[in-house]
């Protein structure tokens, strides 16, 4: 789960990472309030999941409270990049000597966690990696020893800062160290962490993404769902405990097991290339014990997706037999009844086949079809989304 500047920032402070304080409002008079009590100068920030919002206009400088309510006017309801915005920070404008940047991060590629740091901060770090990637220092972190004020000083003499500001800047470090251990974070960064005039060291944004397989360990971090910016048919999903990412194609893909349901999308978009182009418009892995529950969940959730319209079940009998996975689908369209109102390419294959093949025959749902191979179900339901109109 991505959070809000305000969200992050708030585990910076709980962690001892510096930060000003800052008050989030949803109208115009609320943002006058906060910054009356604030006080002037104050920015007014936009807060929404995706980076660039100054350069898109969501970050405003406000010397008075009239230019606090002309910018929080403008920027309530601003969209950026497709997220509108519907809260905004309200924080004290900081006086800017020098901006940094510092980040940790999950390292998938090398099983390591990776810090990366930098005294050119402030303008996106995709660019900077691109265009000074000399700029910006790269130092892996051994998952067991973390980082410690060695370790700190270390990055912060890679990133090559200068003697004065080393010493704060490897203090934060330690402290941003402790957010991304302490509360499961697959990253923190801050971009840009600042100088003040006064020498002092100042995390003026923040971007936290934090692991969901460890949400476990955090029952508090369920307070920090914006529920208003999930997607509903995701939210659903996670009720019901499945494995379900909404993608922007027009097939609805339910498979057994994380990499059938890869290799599905796969197979799904290469065969769409054939049919106008169309794509999976979801990955939904309903696991290994597919029972009728289960399959009829999945396939409401998949069926009230608007941008659906066809289906492909792919189906790996292994410890669930075929036979109940037909079952399963042939008990899942009794329980969705009206409801299933798009077509079925289903593909069974593995244990007890025949038998399944044989339940999903005599049940003669008009809306399944069975497909005997993989490439054949997903050229069918290919075929099946484009008829339908893309
Ligand atoms: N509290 C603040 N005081 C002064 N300048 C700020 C403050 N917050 C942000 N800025 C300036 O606005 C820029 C963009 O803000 P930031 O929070 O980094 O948003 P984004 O990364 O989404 O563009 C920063 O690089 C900084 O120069
Ligand atoms: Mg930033």
């Amino acid at each position: 789960m991505d959070l809000y500047e305000y969200q992050a920032k708030e585990l910076f402070a709980a962690h001892g990472v510096p930060v000003s304080p800052g008050i989030v409002v949803t109208s115009a008079d609320e943002a006058v309030t906060a910054a009356e009590k604030l006080g002037t100068p104050v920015m007014v920030k936009s807060q929404v999941k995706t980076g660039g919002r100054g350069k898109a206009g969501g970050v405003k400088f406000a010397a008075t409270i009239d230019d606090v309510r002309t910018h929080a006017g403008n920027i309530l309801g601003l969209d950026i990049r497709g997220h509108v915005t519907r809260k905004v920070l309200i924080t004290p404008a900081s006086d800017i000597a020098a901006e940094y940047y510092a980040s940790f991060l999950l390292d998938r590629a090398n099983r390591r966690y990776l810090a990366m740091c930098s005294k050119e901060g402030g303008m996106e770090i995709e660019q900077l990696a691109v265009e000074k990637p000399e700029a910006l220092a790269r130092v892996p972190i051994d998952p067991a020893a973390g980082v410690d004020a060695a370790k700190a000083a270390e990055i912060v003499a890679a990133a090559g800062f200068d003697d004065d500001v080393r010493d704060k800047v490897a203090a934060a470090l330690v402290k941003l160290w402790d957010v991304f251990v302490g509360e499961d974070a697959t990253l923190v960064e801050v971009n840009p962490l600042i100088q003040t005039p006064d020498g002092d060291v100042l995390a003026l944004d923040g971007k936290v993404t934090l692991d969901d397989n460890a949400a476990f360990r955090h029952p508090q971090h369920a307070d920090l769902v914006d529920y208003a910016s999930e997607n509903p048919l995701e939210l659903r999903a996670k009720e019901k405990h499945l494995n379900y990412v909404k993608l922007d194609g027009q097939v609805g893909i339910i498979g057994n097991g994380a990499g059938l349901v890869m290799s599905t999308l796969d197979v799904v978009a290469y065969a769409g290339e054939k049919h106008s182009g169309v794509k999976p418009a979801n990955f939904l892995d309903i696991g290994g014990g597919a029972s009728a529950e289960v399959m009829a969940s999945g396939l409401d959730i998949i069926l009230s997706d608007p941008d659906v319209k066809s289906v492909f079940v792919n189906v790996f009998g292994g410890i669930t037999a075929c036979d109940a996975v037909a079952t399963g689908i042939v008990k899942a369209l009794e329980i969705l009844g009206d409801a299933a109102t798009k077509p079925l390419v289903v593909r069974l294959d593995g244990n007890n086949v025949a038998a399944g093949r044989a339940i999903l025959a005599a049940a003669a749902h008009p809306l399944v079809t069975s497909a005997d191979t993989m490439d054949a179900g997903a050229d069918r339901a290919a075929e099946l989304a484009a008829a339908a109109g893309k």
